[in-house]
């Protein structure tokens, strides 16, 4: 029987969602499969007619690939179970997109979402009795269940890059550098990219600092004869009084943002050192996935196709251990995975004689 299956992406863009629904449309195509991707998530099925497209596989080739963003479009705000109407008021919308799903026509969908993503989608999956299968991506790598999730290694890249870039400007002023990365409220791509990128400091919100723990660092590092220094800060590490550097907008919704100049102020006035502080943003999400995320979102696409050739829906493919494997979708969003401080990369980066700002 040819199947009908849909797919949409979720939450923030990253790198590497064009890659997956590549992989996606040409594994289901192999078994003669048609797929229809949903536009701007579950809100393109509160639109009447529901707007999705169906893929044609001949227009998916390696360019598609390279490409960042998602041709599908996306959205990170409008839960359906509380959505925020133009009158200001709230609205259980969830039986809208039931219905458009329905409408559709779909055996099975594939969603590509972070893990507050996932977890609406489980739930309307639920209501609808929809078959689903989730692929993980964040740049946050926080989804539990799973070693990494697409996107996050393009956005330590970028990251690892922004410090090489950083450094001449350091060495060449004598100047501290601080740059202040994504991540939400893990610290994964700080302390991945603070590794790779030789940084001295990285300050992540799983491991609590002083800011005199990261002057003397730096004090030590000039004094030992460099006259630069990098420091690494997580968007979602606190003041030293405990204050979160968070904006709440208008519907409830936060960004984090800005801590990187407190913290860069409070090193030129701990260290008297000149200090400049650069806050990464969004550069961190939009670029060609780097080789390790194609690879990864085509192993996560082919594989979503084969759960649902196999019938097991309500799983999430997850990267374990050198393989792809499929976990159960619930058990993914309870095992929030932020750095743990017994890290082995923790551990790592301490050897290497780089501070945390701790005691
Ligand atoms: O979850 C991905 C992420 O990029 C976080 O690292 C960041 O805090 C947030 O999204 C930014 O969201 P927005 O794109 O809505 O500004």
């Amino acid at each position: 029987m040819t199947k009908r299956i849909g797919i949409l992406t979720s939450g923030g863009d990253c790198a590497g969602l064009n890659a997956v629904i590549r992989a996606v449309v040409h594994s289901a195509n192999i078994r003669g499969w048609e797929v229809v991707g949903i536009l701007d998530g579950t809100h393109g099925l509160l639109q009447k007619p529901p707007q999705y497209k169906v893929l044609d596989p001949n227009e998916f080739d390696g360019n598609v690939m390279r490409m960042g963003g998602t041709l599908l479009g996306t959205t990170n705000k409008g839960n359906p179970f509380d959505f925020p109407m133009p009158d200001g008021t709230k609205k259980d919308r969830s039986d809208e997109i039931v219905a458009g799903f329905k409408e559709l026509n779909l055996d099975a969908v594939v969603t590509i979402g972070g893990d507050g993503s996932f977890a609406i989608l489980k739930k309307l999956a639920e209501k609808g009795g929809i078959n689903m299968v989730g692929i993980p991506k964040t740049i946050d790598n926080d989804i539990g269940k799973t070693e990494t999730s697409v996107g996050f290694d393009t956005a330590v890249s970028v990251a690892t890059e922004a410090l090489d870039r950083l450094q001449p400007t350091a060495a060449s002023h004598d100047r501290v550098m601080v740059l202040e990365v994504m991540g939400r409220d893990a610290g994964h791509i700080a302390l991945h990219a603070g590794i790779a990128g030789g940084a001295d400091v990285i300050l992540i919100p799983e491991i609590s600092y002083k800011m005199e723990k990261v002057a003397k660092k730096i004090k030590d590092v000039m004094e030992g004869g460099r006259n630069f220094a990098l420091v690494v800060v997580s968007e979602a590490l606190k003041t030293e009084k405990g204050e979160k550097f968070e904006v709440t907008y208008s519907g409830g919704e936060k960004r984090y943002g800005g801590i990187g100049n407190y913290v860069g102020a409070r090193i030129a006035e701990l260290t008297g050192a000149e200090t400049r502080v650069t806050v990464l943003g969004h550069v961190q999400r939009g670029s060609s996935p780097t080789y390790n995320d194609r690879l990864l979102a085509s192993a996560f696409g082919v594989k979503a196709v084969d759960l649902i050739a196999e019938g097991k829906f309500g799983r999430m493919v997850a990267w374990q251990h050198r393989t792809v494997v499929d976990v159960a979708i619930e058990d993914a969003i309870a095992a929030y995975q932020d750095v743990d401080p017994n890290d082995t990369l923790v551990k790592t980066a301490k050897l290497l004689g780089i501070s945390f700002g701790e005691d």
